[in-house]
């Protein structure tokens, strides 16, 4: 009986050790709303502009500038981007500014900034692919990039972005951004990228010799294995598939706990 009394206070003991320690790692992560929309609606100081004057005031991003949707993107991708930006381990070859940007913040602004973008539950708007092909873009067929998003293509190796990015790309939470609803020219651009990164080899990626379009800030390359089997015909397909996903659908109409 008093071996069964001592484990029991050890589990009570152990659980109110366990409880806080994970409640501050949330609130953590979390950081100051307030703060950091301040700082998305007017910058801070000389160097670092508001960040709406790229991203817009919905935070839905632009394809003339080709910056991407961050409203409402999973607040953890956000932060590591900020972070990665901050250390070069991403670099921003589209208009060279959020490498500055992101070092000029503090890493509690890069928080603030996080938590703020997250709570923008603006439309999904996607990009209007009509208007982009008007303009010469050169746009995939929208059927053909659902196959990829849905089965892959297992006859060159590509995995379903399901798999990973969730149901019509809507992420799967923490390390898997949302994909669904983001911009085409950005789409498009990080593809590439993630491809260029995927023929960078590990020595010059170490030697600091990677070249501004060759993205490598994955986890273990789990994107560049799966883009490096991307053909260009596949890269615009499953962009202007995914710029038109929404999150959720007649058929699956419940959005998950992350959203
Ligand atoms: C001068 C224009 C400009 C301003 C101002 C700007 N950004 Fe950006 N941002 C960009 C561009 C362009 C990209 C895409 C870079 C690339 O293609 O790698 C980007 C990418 C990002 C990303 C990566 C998103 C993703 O899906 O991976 C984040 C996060 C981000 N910006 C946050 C911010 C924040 C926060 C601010 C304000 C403190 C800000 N940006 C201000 C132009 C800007
Ligand atoms: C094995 C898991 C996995 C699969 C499968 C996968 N992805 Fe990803 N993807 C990731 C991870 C992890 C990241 C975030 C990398 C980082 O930390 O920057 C990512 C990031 C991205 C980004 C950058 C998002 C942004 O906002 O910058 C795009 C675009 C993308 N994936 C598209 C795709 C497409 C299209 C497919 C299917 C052809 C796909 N992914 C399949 C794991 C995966």
């Amino acid at each position: 009986m008093k071996r069964l009394i001592s484990s029991i206070s050890a589990i009570a003991l152990l659980a109110w050790f366990a409880v806080p320690t994970a409640a501050s790692a949330a609130q953590e992560s979390i950081g100051n709303i307030t703060n950091g929309r301040i700082i998305f609606q007017n910058g801070k100081g000389d160097d670092v502009p508001a960040c709406q004057g790229c991203h817009g005031t919905d935070g839905n991003g632009s394809d003339d500038l080709g910056t991407p949707r961050l409203a409402y993107q999973v607040d953890s991708y956000v932060l590591k981007q900020l972070t990665d930006f901050a250390t070069d381990k991403r670099t921003d070859d589209t208009m060279y500014q959020m490498n500055d940007i992101a070092k000029a913040l503090s890493a509690q602004d890069r928080k603030d900034l996080a938590a703020y973008v997250h709570t923008l539950k603006s439309p999904y708007i996607g990009s209007n692919l009509d208007q982009l092909r008007r303009d010469g873009a050169d746009i995939g067929i929208p059927h053909e990039g659902k196959m990829i998003a849905e089965y892959g293509s297992p006859d060159h190796g590509v995995p379903a972005c399901k798999s990973c990015h969730g149901f019509h790309g809507r992420s799967a939470g923490r390390i898997y951004p949302a994909i669904g609803g983001q911009n085409y020219v950005y789409l498009k651009h990080e593809l590439e990228s993630w491809r260029n990164g995927a023929n960078t080899s590990a020595a010059d990626i170490a030697a600091g010799k990677k070249e501004d379009n060759a993205r490598t800030n994955d986890y273990m390359g789990q994107m560049r294995a799966v883009a490096k089997h991307l053909t260009d015909e596949d890269i615009k397909n499953v962009a202007a598939f995914l710029t038109l996903a929404r999150p959720t659908s007649p058929g699956n109409p419940r959005s998950p706990s992350h959203m």
